[in-house]
């Protein structure tokens, strides 16, 4: 699947399920939103026949993910059935990895070989404050403990900043890269319907965090792990793990996308902002050949996204990014 700019887009990010078990300041808010009703998601075999039309045009990797996709039941069950796809041939999963400790045995033996984490603050009040949902901390920490014991590889950990909550904390995240060999990656705050105070006034980019992660180091360039995002890594000499940066606002990176996002009630987004979107899922419960439907969606794939800081004019009206998958 080639792009009218020449990008490969060979990955595609499925969200399962547009609820949450916490409430990130940046993401949801507290009272929640107007879930998708049950009959408007795609079933496990929906999502598992895209997936079926999709491989031949050149789809090769997922990634799970919500809202938080582990509140859905059976996932272990979703994971076979793609894992059975001719030609998909690497399986990941986003997770805030509350509910990660009972079930990373059964999402590695089905399939799934890497992880990513959500995880904003080290220390437990503040995860708390930023979370929404006191108690989560220590289960979150079962939860990696458990991924680790389980041999996901790489395990990636990410954490979005908020200045004046946890950015004191960016050298804290680095040092873990010394002691496992985890990918920490620093996200910069998006603007979204539901967070336009908050990533307007608490916005720190991820220079700043370059900065203050080389007051403890030297810090090498690298090529990162197996997954081909939008990050850029860096190590510290001899460490197991790296650091990354993801920069949305301050360095755009649309240009090397290889990604569209498949929504929980089943439209295709050719960009993770703005309103571009295509029902794959109407089409496909009425029989119709979806293959032509998904050459439109990679078609009209823009150029790069357009968001500005303080505006959800770039968001294409979303509230938050747990509605496409993130
Ligand atoms: N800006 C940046 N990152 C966000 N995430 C959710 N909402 C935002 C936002 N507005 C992150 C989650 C998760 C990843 C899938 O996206 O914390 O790590
Ligand atoms: Fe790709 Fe859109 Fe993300 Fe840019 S914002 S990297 S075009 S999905």
């Amino acid at each position: 699947m080639i792009d009218q700019f020449g990008r490969s887009v060979e990955y595609l990010r499925v969200s399962i399920t547009d609820k949450c078990n916490l409430r990130c300041v940046y993401c949801m808010p507290l009272e929640g939103l107007p879930w998708l009703q049950r009959d408007e998601l795609l079933s496990y075999e929906e999502i598992e026949q895209i997936v079926r039309v999709m491989a031949p045009m050149g789809l090769e990797r997922l990634r799970i993910t919500g809202g938080e996709p582990l509140v859905r039941r059976d996932v272990p069950e979703l994971v076979r059935l793609l894992a059975a796809v001719p030609g998909i041939r690497d399986l990941s999963l986003s997770t805030n990895a509350v509910l990660l400790a009972e079930q990373a045995d059964a999402l590695k033996a089905a399939g799934i070989s890497r992880l990513n984490v959500s995880l904003d603050s080290l220390q437990e009040d503040r995860v708390d404050r930023i979370a929404r949902r006191p108690g989560s901390y220590p289960r979150i920490m079962e939860g990696l403990a458990a991924a680790e014991e389980v041999g996901f590889s790489p395990i990636k950990i990410n954490v979005v900043l908020i200045k004046g909550e946890n950015d004191d904390e960016i050298q804290d995240f680095a040092e873990i890269t010394r002691k496992h060999p985890w990918h920490v990656r620093f996200i910069e705050m998006m603007p979204t319907g539901a967070n336009l105070d908050l990533s307007a006034q608490q916005f720190i980019s991820c220079t700043e965090v370059l900065h203050r992660v080389r007051e403890i180091d030297k810090l090498e360039p690298v090529p990162g792990p197996f997954g081909n995002g939008p990050a850029e890594y860096y190590q510290f000499p001899g460490a197991p793990g790296t650091i990354g940066v993801i920069t949305p606002m301050s360095h755009n990176y649309c240009d090397r996308c290889n990604r569209m996002r498949l929504t929980a009630d089943g439209q295709l987004r050719p960009c993770l902002f703005g309103d571009l979107q295509t029902n794959l899922r109407d089409p496909l419960r009425a029989g119709e050949d979806l293959a032509l439907h998904i050459r439109d969606t990679l078609e009209v794939k823009p150029e790069r996204h357009y968001l500005i800081q303080g505006s959800d004019s770039g968001s294409g009206g979303l509230v938050a990014l747990s509605q496409t998958g993130g």
